[in-house]
Parts: structure tokens; C-alpha cells; sequence
């Protein structure tokens, strides 16, 4: 990976930190984005540390606004003039409804709505690459999802688990849609479930039985390391040069749900989301 630039965000915990970790052992330029400056700092450290790579860098952004999203571009470019590697890991899960700063129900915003600005904003630097993956951080949660078009804020009926779900199909139906909608260039997407580790998504912002569930759970999770392999597998297989659009469980292609696969979807969604987004999406 000398050489190469990747992007990873939610990079100051769970598995985005082991992505990174991994990815600088492997010689990578690794630009860390995560919204606690202290803790980032931190896990750079750490992470400079451990594996002698020097080049690891931490750029601050909170994802839950679009301001926040266009400030990660803007410091991004203002370094790089290519993107190797976006790795759209950043997420939450929520039991009770919250709203950002722009009115978006949060889970749709930091979850989906964050990592299509941000890839829509970096397209022009990862063209730039000689090779450059998008790779979209999705959950087997996806399988219970549905795209609510009339009410994706979830107003009136808000369920946490129904919204994360949603959050986690648009991942891919993204991810599909990109590797369409980028047919003969160089830039492959790829979305993937890492498996159910053991961080504290579950519980860091869950109330009632969800966050019991989780803690109970602990025990049969895998590690953050091991929830890092996949996504380190999507970053670097060279194999996996000429692929798109393709989901992928323990390292290997794998189904995902008939919603997740439907064109008709994920060109709305794309539609809906440019929507969403229009104002934030024009670069200066
Ligand atoms: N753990 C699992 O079993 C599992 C299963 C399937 C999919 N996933 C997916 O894996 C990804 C990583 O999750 P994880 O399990 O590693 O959870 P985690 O330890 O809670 O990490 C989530 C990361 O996202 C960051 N984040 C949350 N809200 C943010 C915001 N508004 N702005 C910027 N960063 C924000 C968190 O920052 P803070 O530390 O500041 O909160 C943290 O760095 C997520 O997309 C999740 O949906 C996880």
C-alpha cells in the first residue's frame, strides 16, 4: 500500500481504528476522520506507535451536518490531489429519534446521507487515482431494511432498529448504484457486513432492552480486529481490480437482499439523496 492515500472515517474507535491500524502497518498514507479531536489524536498516536508509519494524519469533522461533511472535503483537498481509498465506515446506531443541525433524522444522516456527499465531493480526486475503492461499511441489518421515500425521517413512528436498517440498504443500493453510474472508469465500490463485533455501537447511544441485548451479546461478538478484516481485504486485494457494485461477507462475495439489488431503487435513492444533498454538492 506504499504510496496510496485512504480515507477512513469513524477512524477513533471500533473498527474503523483497526482498519487504520492495519492499513498503516501495510504502508498506506492513512488520513484518519473523526469528530473528537482528543480521542483522535490519541488513536494516531497509537497508531504511529505501533507501526512506525509516520504518515497518519487526523482531520476533524463532525458527519451529522452537511457543514461538517463539506469540511472534511475541503480539508482533504486542500492536502491531496488524489484518493486511493474512501472507506465510508463512520456510523450509529440510535433507539430514539434525534434530529441534526439541517433537520435529517440522524441515523439517515450520518449513516447514508454523509458518506454520499462525501464521495460525491471526493469523486474527482479518487478518478485521479490509478486504481482508487469506495468501500461502503453495511450491516446483514440491511436485510430487514425498507426505503420509506414518503417518510425517510421515520416522523411519528420513529423505530431505532427500522431506521438503522433503512440506513444500512442505502449503503448498498449506493454502492451499486456508484459502480453503475461508474462503468469504464477506474474506480470500484464495493459495501460489506464485517461480521457483529464486539464495539460499543450497540449500547453507546441505546437505551431500554437494545443496549441490554448488546452488552449481553459481548461475549459472542468477534474482535474489532477481526470486524476490520473484511474492509482491509476490499482496500488492498489486488484480485479485486475490475470488480464493482459487489457485496461481500468474511472476505467473499456474498447475496444481498432483492431491495438491494433493485436498479429502479437505487437510481431513486441516488435521485432522492442528490436531493437531500443539492445544496452542499457543488465544489468551489
Ligand atoms: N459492530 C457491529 O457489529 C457492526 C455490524 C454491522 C455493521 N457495522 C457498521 O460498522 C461501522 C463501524 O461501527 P463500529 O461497530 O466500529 O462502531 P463504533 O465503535 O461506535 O464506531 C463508529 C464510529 O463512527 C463515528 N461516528 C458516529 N457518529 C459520528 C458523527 N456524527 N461524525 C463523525 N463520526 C461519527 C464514531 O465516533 P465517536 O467515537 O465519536 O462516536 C466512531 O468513530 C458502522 O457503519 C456500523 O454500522 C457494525
Amino acid at each position: 500500500m506504499q504510496g496510496k492515500v485512504c480515507l477512513i472515517t469513524g477512524a477513533n474507535a471500533g473498527i474503523g481504528k483497526e482498519v487504520c491500524m492495519e492499513l498503516a502497518t501495510r504502508g498506506a498514507e492513512v488520513v484518519m476522520s473523526a469528530r473528537n479531536r482528543a480521542q483522535g489524536e490519541q488513536v494516531k498516536d497509537q497508531i504511529i506507535a505501533k507501526t512506525g508509519n509516520k504518515r497518519v494524519r487526523l482531520l476533524v469533522a463532525d458527519l451529522s451536518s452537511f457543514q461538517g461533511v463539506v469540511g472534511l472535503c475541503e480539508a482533504f483537498r486542500a492536502e491531496y490531489q488524489k484518493l486511493d481509498v474512501l472507506v465510508n465506515n463512520a456510523g450509529i446506531f440510535l433507539t430514539d429519534y434525534r434530529e441534526t443541525s439541517d433537520g435529517i433524522e440522524t441515523q439517515w444522516m450520518v449513516n447514508h446521507l454523509a458518506p454520499y456527499l462525501l464521495t460525491r465531493r471526493l469523486l474527482d480526486l479518487l478518478k485521479n487515482a490509478q486504481e482508487a475503492r469506495i468501500i461502503n461499511v453495511s450491516s446483514k441489518a440491511h436485510l430487514r431494511g425498507r426505503i420509506d421515500f414518503n417518510n425517510l425521517n421515520g416522523n411519528g413512528k420513529y423505530d431505532g432498529l427500522t431506521a438503522y436498517s433503512q440506513s444500512k440498504l442505502a449503503n448498498i443500493l449506493f454502492t451499486k448504484e456508484l459502480a453503475h453510474r461508474l462503468a469504464g472508469t477506474h474506480v470500484s465500490s464495493f459495501a460489506l457486513h464485517p461480521g457483529v463485533v464486539n464495539t460499543h455501537i450497540g449500547n453507546k447511544n441505546s437505551g431500554g432492552w437494545m443496549s441490554w441485548a448488546w452488552k449481553l451479546g459481548k461475549p459472542f461478538m468477534i474482535s474489532p480486529a477481526k470486524g476490520a478484516q473484511t474492509i482491509v481485504y476490499l482496500a488492498t486485494e489486488p484480485q479485486l481490480a475490475g470488480l464493482n457494485g459487489l457485496y461481500f461477507v468474511n472476505s467473499r462475495p456474498h447475496p444481498s437482499s432483492a431491495d438491494s439489488t433493485d436498479r429502479e431503487l437505487s437510481n431513486k435513492l441516488w435521485k432522492v439523496s442528490e436531493e437531500q444533498t443539492r445544496e452542499y454538492l457543488t465544489v468551489a
